[in-house]
């Protein structure tokens, strides 16, 4: 018996002579059951026996167990030389990594980031930007009017304004955040990113606000040598206004933000003497600015999350 229990090389036989012997009709059992007639030499020699079949079964269990976890393993060896799973690197999203680039160039110069607001009151997105009522240029922007008066924020010129009321002049700062119009194409979405830089000291210039545009652009686009091109315009709280224009690829002009110098009615409006300080503001929709930098043909798909659409972008 003992070398037969050696000698079985699967578990399954080892368990069917287990339960041979030792089960409720085996042959240890019924002998066990006859202990009781026998003398004490033929009892301590069957206890004995029964105690060394027990462990023989038992080292023989595990050796074998032993054997069948080394042959699984020697069938799954890895293979370190395969390729790994393909996976999908997150990024962000071009929105995202264009508000990243652009705020960061801007406090590079020494602007410093600011927000404000989506819904707006009045004051803030129109009257103090000398906008007041009945105002036409309220025309400009096609708002989103809330039944209690406030409206959603048409420009972050409205976090320009909280920003001087807060900490004055002279001041180099720039809003950044959503705003809201009624207007929708493959440029235009109701909502969209804008930044506006705003700088009032005492000796501030067009020249100033132009060196800064240039240098901002040249930065964000990274060309050598930016041509710009200052068209007159209107706004309501700059005098002059200006309409900057960049050259692009060589060869069209692509209208970039509007700008100019700070009206002295913003100033009084936000309690600061126009006669002392004076300065610039400029202002761009930053997914226009993404669109471009990233070869983006449609502004609304931006918004859109769609993952397929990104990856097509290279995103
Ligand atoms: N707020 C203007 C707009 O939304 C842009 C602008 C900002 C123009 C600052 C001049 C100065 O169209």
């Amino acid at each position: 018996m003992q070398e037969q229990i050696r000698n079985i090389n699967t578990l399954e036989e080892l368990q069917a002579l287990y339960a041979a012997t030792f089960g409720k009709t085996g042959t240890m059992t019924a002998r066990l059951k006859q202990m009781k007639d026998m003398d004490n030499a033929a009892r301590a020699a069957l206890n004995a026996e029964n105690t060394e079949l027990r462990a023989l079964f038992k080292t023989r269990q595990s050796e074998l167990e032993h054997a069948a976890l080394m042959s699984k393993l020697a069938g799954e060896s890895l293979d370190a030389t395969l390729d790994g799973m393909p996976e999908n690197r997150g990024t962000l999203h071009p929105l995202t990594q264009a508000l990243v680039e652009v705020s960061g160039i801007l406090e590079s110069f020494g602007y410093t980031m600011h927000t404000g607001p989506e819904v707006e009151d009045d004051w803030h997105n129109f009257t103090a930007l000398n906008t007041p009522a009945h105002h036409p240029a309220r025309d400009m922007q096609d708002t989103f009017f809330l039944p209690n008066g406030n409206v959603m924020r048409t420009q972050t010129s409205a976090i320009q304004i909280r920003a001087m009321e807060e900490s004055g002049v002279p001041i180099k700062m720039f809003g950044v955040g959503s705003t809201y119009r009624k207007e929708m194409d493959a440029t235009h979405g109701p909502m969209f990113g804008q930044i506006e830089g705003l700088y009032i000291d005492k000796d501030i210039t067009m020249a100033d606000l132009i060196g800064d545009i240039r240098a901002f652009l040249g930065r964000f686009f990274e060309i050598d040598n930016v041509e710009l091109r200052i068209r007159p315009s209107y706004f309501p709280f700059t005098d002059p206004s200006i309409e900057i224009d960049m050259k692009w690829k060589g060869d069209k002009w692509l209208e970039i933000m509007g700008a100019g110098m700070v009206h002295p009615n913003v100033l009084r409006n936000c309690g600061v003497n126009p006669d002392e300080y004076q300065g610039f503001a400029f202002g761009f929709g930053w997914d226009r600015l993404a669109m471009l930098k990233y070869g983006l043909p449609d502004l609304r798909e931006l918004y859109g999350n769609d993952v397929r659409w990104l990856r097509k972008y290279g995103f």
